[in-house]
């Protein structure tokens, strides 16, 4: 099977995915009465695993939900010695080059990924390591915060696919790279 690495994420209208204090909440500024998860259950439903940074981990870990994820999470930390006991079977620490990292989760048969949190997202795609992205749009401007996108070592081109419209405001564009 192909391999393919996804994001899906949402920025706000600058182009922030979390505030100055690592905020998330104005994720939800826009009312949601009938909660539409915009895609993500059928795009999650089409991945293999996830691998996401320490921080988004630490982040969902906090959430006051139950363990979101139904798929293996790889989780890239240099400072983290394990993951902790309650999350065993669900998530794993990877370390090293994302090369290194990736090549034992394709091994394993995971083909498909969903690569999640900013400065993982930022390094796969300086990486030109990305295939495609699904960007959905909020209507804030957060005025500073963790950004998606940083400086790159080449220009990468990349091919709308969709674009939809939620909530009467939340725009969703859908990009595939062009290689
Ligand atoms: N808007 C959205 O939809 C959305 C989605 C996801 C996350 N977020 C938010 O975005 C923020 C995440 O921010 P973040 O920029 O800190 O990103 P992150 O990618 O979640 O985590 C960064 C951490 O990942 C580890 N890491 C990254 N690349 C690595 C590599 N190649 N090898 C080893 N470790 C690596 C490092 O951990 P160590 O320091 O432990 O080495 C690094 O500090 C959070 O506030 C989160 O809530 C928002």
């Amino acid at each position: 099977m192909d391999k393919k690495n996804s994001v899906f994420i949402a920025t706000s209208l600058d182009g922030y995915i979390a505030d100055k204090n690592g905020g998330i909440d104005w994720l939800h500024s826009i009312p949601n009465p009938n909660n539409d998860d915009m895609g993500y259950v059928k795009f999650t439903n089409v991945i293999d695993a996830l691998v996401m940074g320490r921080t988004t981990f630490e982040t969902v870990c906090g959430f006051d939900v139950d363990w979101p994820y139904n798929k293996p999470v790889f989780v890239l930390s240099n400072t983290l010695n394990k993951i902790p006991d309650s999350y065993k079977e669900k998530a794993f620490l990877v370390k090293g080059t994302l090369t290194e990292i990736l090549e034992p989760i394709y091994e394993k048969g995971y083909h498909r990924l969903y690569i999640d949190g900013g400065t993982t997202i930022r390094n796969f795609l300086k990486a030109d390591l990305i295939d495609e992205m699904v960007i959905t749009t909020i209507p804030i401007l957060l005025g500073g915060g963790s950004p998606l996108f940083s400086e790159l070592p080449k220009k990468l081109k990349f091919e709308l696919i969709k674009t939809k419209t939620f909530l009467n405001q939340v725009v969703q564009n859908h990009y595939k790279r062009k290689r």
